[in-house]
């Protein structure tokens, strides 16, 4: 098993309900190495860009307008199987659908407002860090 990386990032919804903290103990009690965070902003264009694979879908529009709706955190967070191992902590995209005791379905509203986003895949993650980290931040 490979040790990988990928990003995650707090919504801003688990932002505006002070659901940091709860959501950075989660990642601790898995055992997912911190390599870098920091807190931001994203411009709609910005959300766009990140999401670009979902452009021409209905979610499209309300979904970028709800990632730039206010701050988020962005982490790179390492592990084994970190991947898919940070997904099952997330839960399944539609709250009402995750497993009980992960985050979404805890801690998620709705569909789109599901408090947490993780990399998918190998080549997903490598862009995704690298939409938000520069080489010297992930030393
Ligand atoms: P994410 O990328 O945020 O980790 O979530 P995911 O892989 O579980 O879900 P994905 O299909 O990639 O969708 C990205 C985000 O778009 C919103 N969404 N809304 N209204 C809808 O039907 C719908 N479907 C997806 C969610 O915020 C989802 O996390
Ligand atoms: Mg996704």
């Amino acid at each position: 098993m490979a040790v990988e990386r990928t990003l995650a990032i707090v919504k801003p919804d688990a932002m505006g309900r002070g659901l940091l903290g709860e959501i950075l103990k989660r990642i601790h009690e898995a055992r997912f190495q911190i390599i870098a965070l920091k807190s931001l902003r994203l411009t709609k264009a910005e959300a766009e860009g990140f999401y670009a694979v979902h452009r021409g879908k209905a979610f499209f529009e309300p979904l970028t307008d709800f990632m730039s709706s206010g701050k988020v955190v962005v982490l790179v967070l390492e592990a084994e199987n970190v991947i898919a191992r940070w997904r099952e902590v997330m839960g399944a995209t539609d709250p009402a659908k995750a497993a009980p005791g992960t985050i979404r379905r805890e801690f998620g509203t709705s569909i789109q407002n599901n408090c947490v986003h993780g990399s998918d895949a190998p080549e997903t993650a490598a862009f995704e860090v690298g939409y938000f980290f520069s080489a010297h931040e992930l030393l």
